[in-house]
């Protein structure tokens, strides 16, 4: 497979800036990232995740023949929820439509049950994100429930769908 998810390298920022800096990705996102998105903004983005604890966050760059194309993390949440994790994603629009991130998505998951302790890895895409929501189904989530007017995004209220899965439901 030509697609795998590895440690994050400085040299990555020019290509994470390319498949960031693109509103088509952005709307999708939550807000308070650059835009434009510049390849300063990726290097100080990298270089934080390369010096996170470990122990709560699970940052790779998505590669295409060890290119980046896109990312992918895993959040481990605080206090009572401390055994559950926020799953985070996105790819260059060019790469969509090839199966990439479902790949990704199954090899993170796996990362996480296997180095961790965590056994819930949960996503909340806008309702509206088909291709996100598809996703999620085809790497073994469950949907779990609608979250209404659950974000104010580019001036639109938008519910969110929540989808996990378990350690032990991994495949
Ligand atoms: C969502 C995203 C990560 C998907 O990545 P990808 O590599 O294209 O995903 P895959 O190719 O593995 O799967 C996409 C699936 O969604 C489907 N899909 C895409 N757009 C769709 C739409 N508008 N309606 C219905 N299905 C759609 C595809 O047909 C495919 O399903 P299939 O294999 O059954 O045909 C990518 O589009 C992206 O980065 N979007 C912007 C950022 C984002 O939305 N991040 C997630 C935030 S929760």
């Amino acid at each position: 497979m030509r697609i795998q998810i590895r440690k994050w390298k400085l040299s990555d920022s020019a290509a994470l800036a390319a498949n960031l800096n693109d509103l088509s990705v952005l709307n999708n996102l939550r807000d308070g990232l650059p835009y434009p998105y510049t390849e300063e903004d990726a290097a100080a983005y990298i270089t934080v995740m390369m010096h996170a604890d470990p122990e709560k966050v699970f940052a790779f760059a998505v590669t295409l023949d060890d290119e980046c194309i896109g990312s992918i993390g895993v959040f481990r949440c605080e206090n009572i929820h401390r055994r559950s994790a926020e799953l985070g994603y996105y790819i260059g629009k060019p790469h969509w439509g090839n199966g990439y991130m479902t790949v990704a998505v199954r090899l993170i998951c796996h990362y996480v049950f296997t180095h961790s302790d965590i056994v819930r890895i949960f996503a909340e895409p806008f309702s509206t994100n088909l291709g996100s929501c598809r996703v999620l189904e085809k790497a073994g989530f469950t949907y779990e429930g609608t979250m209404r007017q659950n974000a104010y995004k580019n001036g639109n209220l938008l519910d969110m769908k929540l989808y996990s899965i378990l350690r032990d439901e991994r495949g």
